[in-house]
């Protein structure tokens, strides 16, 4: 696979850097619009004022913000999708959920900007990324936990869908067999290894309202047999032992760096002799190389938390890893993938 083809999701960001514009883009997705003109290719405003029961002013309000965004183009009276929007049309489950998120947690930009650039300390208390992203909420498996985690599950899993494209291009995974993926969360992530490299099985550890939402995630598609999710609190507990393959995706920037550093040491303790660690997730960049938008809040407000791999690097150097090798993806802001053998 291209970069270009891994990459291709990425497209959707376009659409979404604006706030009046997303919010015109998720409005049309939630009221049926952007679904009608899947079906019928091109509409004439009095139907779909009609057919979506829409004031015809306020229609025409929302259709201008949409052509201003890019999203729609109209031609003789009728409305129809911009060949650019059109190319993304394949990716509507990762625009709604990056929508939705982007949406939930815009106060923290919008009302509390002035608290995220005074201090990381202060903001983590108040905003609302840190309260959806509550893991205190995931040890006790009830129908309200696990709705609260289905909200933010849908979005890592939505990403992860579509970030596993690029490390699948990077990495050879043929000769491993057993592998456990820590806050592998709703098993997207070892899902789409195993399809690519059929003769892994995967554990998926993760806190209990994780696993039971990840469970019926993964249950949703067919031959699913060599994801098996185990509940396990990684501050808690050891890492069990026996798995030639560690894989930690977007874990452990979330992680104080004692804790982080406690984690790694534990996994080289638990990987088989000839095993391997995999480390993917979100780099520190340099906010002028990657300009912050709309649709990327989620991800942006989380930025104290991103890390230098050199960081990693040197702690697995003072473990022992070897053939320690570290290479950077260039996805929406750039990714470290990492992978050392014992
Ligand atoms: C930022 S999410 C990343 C999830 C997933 N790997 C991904 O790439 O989207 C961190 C994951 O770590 C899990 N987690 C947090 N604390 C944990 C703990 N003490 N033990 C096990 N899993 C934990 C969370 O439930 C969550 O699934």
């Amino acid at each position: 696979m291209t970069a270009q083809k891994y990459q291709h999701y990425l497209e959707v960001d376009q659409f979404l850097q604006c706030a009046i514009g997303a919010k015109a883009l998720l409005t049309a997705l939630q009221m049926g619009l952007i679904d009608h003109l899947i079906n019928t290719e091109r509409e004439s405003e009095r139907a779909l004022s009609q057919q979506l029961h829409l004031h015809p002013d306020g229609l025409r309000v929302l259709l201008s913000v949409l052509k201003s965004n890019g999203v729609l183009v109209s031609k003789s009276n009728t409305w129809s999708f911009t060949e650019t929007f059109r190319q993304v049309l394949c990716y509507l489950d990762l625009i709604r959920c990056k929508l939705e998120m982007a949406m939930e947690v815009s106060d923290d930009y919008f009302q509390n900007l002035d608290v995220f650039a005074k201090s990381p300390q202060e903001f983590q208390q108040q905003s609302k990324l840190f309260q959806i992203f509550d893991y205190s909420k995931l040890l006790k498996v009830t129908p309200a936990n696990c709705a609260h985690a289905a909200r933010w599950m849908r979005y890592t899993t939505v990403l992860t869908k579509y970030e596993t494209l690029a490390l699948i291009d990077h990495v050879s995974l043929e000769r491993f067999e057993n592998a456990i993926d820590l806050g592998g969360n709703s098993g997207e992530f070892a899902r789409q290894l195993i399809h690519a490299f059929p003769k892994l099985s995967f554990t998926v550890a993760d806190l209990p309202v994780v696993c039971e939402v990840g469970h019926r995630h993964v249950s949703s598609f067919p031959d699913t047999k060599n994801v098996r999710f185990q509940t396990w609190d990684l501050r808690a507990e050891p890492v069990a032992s026996g798995f030639d393959l560690i894989s930690c995706k977007s874990l452990l920037h979330d992680w104080p760096l004692e804790g982080a550093r406690e984690l790694l040491l534990k996994i080289r303790h638990a990987v088989k002799p000839g095993g391997m660690l995999m480390i993917f997730e979100r780099a520190k960049w340099n906010p002028d190389d990657y300009p912050w938008s709309f649709g990327e809040l989620p991800i942006r407000l989380f930025h104290y938390s991103y890390r230098h791999p050199d960081i990693y690097r040197t702690w697995l150097e003072e473990d022992g890893w070897s053939h320690i090798n570290v290479q950077m993806i260039d996805l929406d802001v750039p990714f470290m993938l990492i992978q050392a053998e014992r």
